[in-house]
């Protein structure tokens, strides 16, 4: 048990994600439980630099488990990327007596906590949170079942109305650089064909299978392509497809921040439950700079020049199953 550390701050950083107060709740009550003082720095790492701070007890974080969003606020800091502006969120934390830190975001606020670890040495691990599982030593990152399921529902919702006048749609998913939510939105919406940006394609094969699809009596389809598609995204391939022929009725939906909000299934509670815990018990066993994560149902640490800069790969078994179901 490290015990240089007495008072942990704990923030919430980049694009929210449901699960991220799991993970806070998680973070407070076992800093608690370890009879540590726990302090939620708002709105990032902007909060840190602003001295916007406060004092965390085990209720603070009552009533959120449920609960979408994140209730300290985030923010993609622009100044933290500045040495006056990290000197800044340094001396905000000595004056609040926070020895340590957890981050709870994606790959930018890891990277930038990465930066404040190499420059002031404070202790500090990330708890990955972010709908796009692209981040590379954990199987899953917090919010991105939640985002999964979303799209799905979106996906069915769109079926109905696609299948009513045999429409061909378009639908476009988040996930920046990958393509882990369009991949399994797909598989599990029963789309035609899915766009990723993982995957070698090109418009024509797209063309192509398509009008396959329509020679095979298929009365409606559905193209789920993630917004990091390398061949364009739904507006894109829509408009293209339309000028090569008329005889597709063409929709387009991107279903956007729709996918970041709501209520965080089981999955991800359980997860970012798991992940806040372990993360107060790895900064107390004296692990450093480094992201928590999930392998095989196991607890992992990850140092990060060992797992940041890596792409999150999708596995080709998910691809191949796509491609036989869409048939
Ligand atoms: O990283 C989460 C994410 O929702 C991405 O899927 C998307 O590309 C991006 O954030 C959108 O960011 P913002 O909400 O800042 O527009």
């Amino acid at each position: 048990m490290n015990n240089t550390i007495s008072k942990i701050g704990v923030f919430t950083s980049g694009g929210d994600a449901p699960g991220m107060n799991a993970a806070l709740r998680a973070v407070v009550r076992a800093s608690i439980y370890y009879n540590k003082e726990v302090y939620g720095i708002m709105q990032g790492y902007e909060g840190m630099i602003d001295g916007d701070i406060v004092k965390l007890g085990a209720r603070s974080v009552g009533n959120i488990i449920q609960r979408g969003g994140t209730i300290l606020k985030s923010a993609r800091s622009e100044e933290f990327r500045t040495a006056e502006g990290r000197e800044k969120a340094f001396r905000n934390l000595k004056k609040n007596g926070i020895d340590s830190l957890i981050a709870i975001g994606g790959d930018g606020t890891f990277t930038g906590l990465h930066k404040f670890y190499q420059e002031f040495q404070i202790p500090s691990i990330c708890i990955p949170g972010t709908i796009d599982n692209d981040l590379a030593g954990t199987d899953y990152t917090i919010g991105y079942d939640t985002a999964t399921n979303t799209a799905v529902e979106a996906i069915d919702k769109i079926r109905d109305t696609a299948l009513s006048h045999n429409r061909l749609f378009f639908i476009e998913v988040m996930g920046r650089h990958s393509g882990y939510i369009a991949i399994n939105s797909a598989i599990a919406g029963g789309a035609v064909a899915v766009i990723i940006p993982e995957e070698e394609t090109s418009f024509d094969a797209l063309y192509s299978l398509l009008e396959e699809a329509g020679k095979t009596n298929r009365k409606s389809s559905l193209v789920v392509v993630a917004e990091g598609s390398r061949i364009g995204g739904a507006n894109e391939l829509a408009r293209r497809v339309a000028e090569r022929s008329d005889y597709f009725d063409i929709k387009t939906t991107i279903l956007g921040h729709l996918q970041r909000g709501g209520s965080p299934t089981y999955f991800d509670r359980v997860l970012a439950s798991r992940m806040g815990v372990g993360a107060v018990e790895g900064l107390l066993q004296g692990i450093n700079d480094a992201m928590v994560g999930v392998r095989n149902g196991q607890m992992v640490f990850n140092q990060f020049d060992d797992v940041m800069g890596r792409h999150h790969e999708i596995d080709s078994e998910s691809l191949r199953i796509a491609k036989i179901l869409s048939i």
